[in-house]
């Protein structure tokens, strides 16, 4: 079945500052979009938004997932719905056991998926080690604490990690390019690459263009003042490597 994500003309923002004026977006399932633009212009708000971050209101516009709207679920209902953020800066959970923290997202997830069953720790377990071994991840890595001690590198595969356990449809990564080296970078690449499939929307935020250096989208968007104001395809990254945002900002305003 094909699906998709809709953003529909959403104006929002948080605590009486307006951020997002007017978004437009849709992603179809097996398409890769990435959402670039200068500082503050409103890229995580968008994220959060969608998400359904209670701090963000909503003045106007609608979200729908497969042509439903989703403006009314709580977070938790929203990721039943397979969507899924990775945050642009992981918190330090001390004292959560990796394994037991993500078999606890899971469960939730399972049960509000499949109402009436219970989810498999067994099942789990092989889930999880299978996909520790794609990620080429130390399995000791189950037994840590929740990215305490993580290196950057480490802290992004684990998002990918839960990305991968959780099977979610609707992804959106929020800067997962910033702060890495460039052998991270080439991690966090490959992945990205591994979960895109004809089953998956991907929002890919980045403020650089060469995360995308390894990854080649099927639409890039560029945001100013909280507007998406151009779009096209993975030329439009290379244009925007090569002159800034400066000329688009002098066509804006
Ligand atoms: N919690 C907050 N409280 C007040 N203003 C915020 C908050 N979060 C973000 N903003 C403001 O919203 C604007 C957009 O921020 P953000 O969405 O983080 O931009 P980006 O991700 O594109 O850098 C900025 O001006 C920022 O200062
Ligand atoms: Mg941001």
């Amino acid at each position: 079945m094909s699906g998709k994500l809709e953003i529909i003309d959403i104006h929002a923002g948080i605590e009486d500052k307006k951020i997002l004026n007017g978004v437009n977006l849709v992603i179809r399932k097996g398409e890769l979009h990435v959402l670039m633009g200068p500082n503050a212009s409103g890229k995580s708000t968008l994220a959060h938004v969608i998400m359904g971050n209670p701090r963000y209101k909503i003045y106007k516009g609608d979200i729908c997932i497969d042509g439903e709207s989703i403006l009314d679920l709580a977070p938790n209902e929203r990721a039943a719905k397979g969507l899924f953020l990775a945050f642009q800066y992981p918190l330090d959970i001390d004292g959560v056991n990796y394994f037991k923290f993500l078999w606890n997202v899971y469960s939730k997830l399972y049960r509000l998926r499949n109402p009436g069953k219970e989810p498999d720790i067994m099942e789990f377990k092989k889930k999880f080690d299978d996909i520790l071994e794609k990620l080429k991840f130390d399995s000791a890595v189950s037994s840590r604490y929740l990215n305490v001690g993580f290196s950057g590198g480490e802290r992004k595969r684990a998002e990918v990690l839960q990305l991968l356990v959780l099977d979610p449809q609707y992804i959106i990564l929020d800067e997962p390019d910033t702060g890495l080296d460039i052998d991270s970078l080439k991690i966090v690449a490959d992945a990205i690459n591994t979960i895109r499939s004809p089953d998956r929307a991907i929002l890919l935020i980045t403020h650089y263009q060469r995360v995308l250096n390894y990854i080649v989208p099927d639409r890039v968007h560029i945001m100013i003042d909280g507007k998406i104001e151009v779009s096209g395809d993975y030329t439009l990254a290379q244009e925007i490597e090569k002159k800034g945002y400066e000329w688009i900002l002098e066509k804006v305003r």
